[in-house]
């Protein structure tokens, strides 16, 4: 399964979600590549650092890439890997363009705030564009962040219900002290101890690799 984490918008959750899923899926034992694709390189500074806390052993491979190289090198290597996940940086559209093409699924992550909210637009525009190559391109948001209260989350979701061509996964991932402090020790979500963070994270999960697969399988 090729998963591109991805939004034009910054700051919304993508190398979060990227880094969790590629930990997640190791995990359960698959053999996964987790390419960043953002300039700023915190995927493969996460890694590193996970690297020195396990031994040298953070359970999946990195590398960086950028541009077109996503499509070519995501073409070569996607029969050496079960899974491979994209963290795509935000401000280049050519990497996100990139990665659309060659992708299963696009997850979105997607703050409930308005401006947040905005730039899905955009996304979502790549996202059509992307289907003109790329048919069966699948595409999830994900309400990341989410207030643990008020009415906030659910006028996002209603919002993101409306933009065509993206399905909203149910439920939100609720801002977590627990997703920082998991990544400033090199770990994943699932190796801190916070039960709601790890039910939330593990249903995203289902939907992107367990369902996808049973669709893929059809
Ligand atoms: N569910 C969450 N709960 C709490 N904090 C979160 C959650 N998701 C992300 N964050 C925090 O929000 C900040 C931005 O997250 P992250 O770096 O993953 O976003 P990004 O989309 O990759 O940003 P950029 O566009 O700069 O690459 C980080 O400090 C991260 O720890
Ligand atoms: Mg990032």
């Amino acid at each position: 399964m090729i998963v591109a984490v991805g939004n034009v918008k910054g700051g919304v959750g993508k190398t979060t979600l990227a880094v969790n899923l590629a930990i997640a899926q190791s995990r359960s034992g698959r053999d996964v590549l987790l390419i960043d694709g953002d300039e700023q390189g915190t995927a493969v500074a996460f890694t590193e650092l996970r690297s020195e806390q396990k031994n040298g052993n953070p359970g999946y491979t990195v590398v960086s890439l950028h541009g077109t190289a996503i499509r070519t090198q995501v073409r070569q290597l996607a029969s050496k890997y079960a899974d491979i996940v994209i963290d795509v940086g935000g401000r280049d559209t050519g990497s996100l363009r990139a990665a659309l093409t060659v992708a299963d699924v696009v997850l979105v992550p997607v703050q409930p705030r308005s401006f947040d909210l905005w730039g899905v637009d955009q996304t979502a525009e790549l996202i059509r564009e992307a289907r003109e190559i790329n048919e069966n391109l699948r595409a999830i948001s994900v309400i990341n962040a989410a207030d643990a209260q008020g009415k906030d989350n659910e006028a996002a979701a209603q919002a993101l219900r409306e933009i065509e061509g993206i399905e909203l996964a149910p439920g939100f991932i609720v801002r977590r002290k627990a997703f920082p402090n998991a990544a400033a020790a090199g770990l994943s979500i699932l190796e801190h101890d916070d039960p709601k963070a790890i039910e939330e994270f593990n249903r995203l999960t289902e939907i992107l690799f367990v369902h996808s697969n049973a669709i893929g399988a059809k």
